[in-house]
């Protein structure tokens, strides 16, 4: 069976929801999660399941000294559900063309540095768009930049609020990202 690493560093919803669709279909399994902050709720998510989890330092992230670890599990695919911090050169260049990213907007609008969550849908509410979306894109050195792989958009009622938008688009990133990865892995 194919198997993938995930990195995240929040509530881990779209991890848990990953994890959830790869057992019910049997599809895939996930090596390894990796965070980047020690009290993020995905850690928990991932004991429960027996995942084993790396938590890193920025300094041992930008060092090249981890990635033969993650070599190591053979990742097929590398997901980055809700990881914040910009990739590495060495990182990308060791898994080219295997690393995607899942971003709550329909890039290339309202992405780039900074640009992450709530920050997000605010910026979307503010500019008063008629829609918004998920976008899933592979990852390259520079911030939501990669080549596209889908987008996915929703309507948004002059009346949502950013958190409305946000469930929106939570709703579209639950479905959809669990479905891209089976389908990138066959
Ligand atoms: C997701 O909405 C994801 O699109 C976003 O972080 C959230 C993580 O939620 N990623 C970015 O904004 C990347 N720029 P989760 O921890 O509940 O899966």
């Amino acid at each position: 069976m194919k198997s993938i690493i995930v990195f995240a560093s929040g509530a881990g919803s779209n991890f848990s929801n990953i994890v959830q669709y790869a057992k019910t279909n049997n599809a895939f399994s996930i090596a390894l999660l990796v965070v980047n902050k020690e009290d993020a709720p995905v850690i928990l998510l991932a004991k429960e399941q027996a995942i084993p989890v790396l938590l890193l330092n920025k300094e041992v992230f930008n060092s090249s000294e981890w990635i033969a670890t993650l070599a190591a599990y053979r990742p097929s695919l590398i997901v980055l559900a809700g990881f914040l911090w910009k990739l590495p050169e060495n990182l990308v260049t060791a898994f080219a063309g295997k690393i995607i990213n899942i971003h709550p907007s329909l890039l290339p609008k309202h992405g780039g540095k900074g640009m992450y969550g709530m920050r997000v849908h605010n910026a979307v509410k503010e500019a008063n768009e008629k829609e918004t979306g998920i976008t899933i894109h592979y990852v390259n050195e520079h911030y939501d930049e990669g080549a596209i792989i889908m987008q996915e958009k929703t309507a948004i009622n002059a009346i949502d609020a950013p958190e409305e938008i946000a469930k929106k688009v939570q709703e579209l990133e639950h479905h959809f990202l669990p479905i891209t990865i089976h389908s990138l892995l066959k």
